[in-house]
């Protein structure tokens, strides 16, 4: 069980990946998101998730490079667009993204969504990136079982991480229990429901028993069901909030109080059908 803000989980290829780190969706590049990861950072944050069609990689590449942490304890993940899927275009996006991010390498590249007929052709790439060196690992974002299957049929390489919509309406125990089994680790994106479930009463009930917010009950949740997780904030006192959840543990009767919350609701598009709009 995760003690401290840095503690990592080993991906299946080795790469030491920490257990917590800042998401920058919707953070604006320039000093938003330059102020929010330097914050982040200092308050001992060592991985960062953004992305290309985030449009921040700019900003959040100035704070890793005048950050002061040495390169080597952070851990930076990116992933690759849809419109930028296929396997030549992929290698022309990642090394956009790299200059964007001021980084020799990236820890970790994911494809952002499974686009159809184009992810294995994306996925080539990826390989082609982590063979080469340019970064550390190798994994996807909203990818079913069934595209993952599709992945480990045809690639070399299993999905080191797969990051998905995660959250106490949206447990994904079958996906989980999947990426269990085969190594490969679950990433929670939106894990606060991007807000909805703060008033929650029975995570308010929890939150009271523990004397924590519910943001940080439900961050607990996700690291004590073996979730890595990304919350979003760009304000300090929340980014200094989601990362004071080292110091108590949900008891077995809380997180099955949390996990009975699950009715498979997203805020987010379903993998299946986003390829339709
Ligand atoms: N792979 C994908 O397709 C995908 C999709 C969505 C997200 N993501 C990643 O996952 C990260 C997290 O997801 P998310 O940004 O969608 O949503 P989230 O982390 O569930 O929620 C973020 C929202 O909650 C607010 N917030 C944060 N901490 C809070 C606290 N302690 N108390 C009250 N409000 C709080 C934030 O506002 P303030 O900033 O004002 O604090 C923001 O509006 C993203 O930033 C991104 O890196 C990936």
């Amino acid at each position: 069980m995760p003690q401290h803000i840095s503690d990592c989980t080993r991906l299946n290829n080795g790469v030491l990946m920490p257990w917590f780190g800042l998401g920058v969706w919707k953070a604006k590049d320039g000093d938003e998101v330059r102020q929010a990861v330097r914050t982040a950072i200092e308050l001992g944050y060592r991985s960062i998730d953004t992305a290309a069609v985030y449009g921040n990689e700019t900003g959040v590449g100035e704070a890793v490079a005048e950050c002061g942490i040495p390169r080597d304890q952070l851990f930076i993940t990116t992933k690759v667009w849809n419109e930028h899927q296929g396997y030549e275009s992929t290698l022309r996006a990642f090394e956009e993204s790299r200059q964007k991010l001021r980084l020799d390498y990236v820890d970790l590249y994911l494809i952002h969504w499974p686009v159809k007929g184009k992810y294995i052709d994306t996925w080539k790439a990826l390989q082609k990136l982590y063979k080469e060196g340019y970064v550390r690992a190798i994994g996807v974002s909203n990818f079913h079982e069934h595209h993952l299957q599709a992945i480990m049929a045809d690639g070399e390489i299993v999905p080191a991480v797969d990051q998905v919509e995660y959250h106490p309406r949206l447990a994904q125990t079958e996906l989980l229990r999947f990426c269990n089994d085969h190594g490969i680790q679950m990433e929670a994106w939106s894990p606060l429901m991007q807000g909805k479930l703060l008033d929650h009463p029975l995570l308010a009930d929890i939150a009271a028993k523990y004397g924590k917010s519910v943001s940080q009950v439900i961050l607990r949740w996700d690291l004590q069901n073996g979730v890595v997780t990304i919350p979003k904030s760009v304000n300090p006192g929340r980014i200094a909030q989601n990362a004071d959840i080292f110091d108590f543990e949900l008891a077995a009767e809380d997180m099955e109080a949390i996990n009975g919350m699950n009715t498979g609701e997203r805020v987010g598009t379903n993998p299946n059908q986003f390829d339709e709009q």
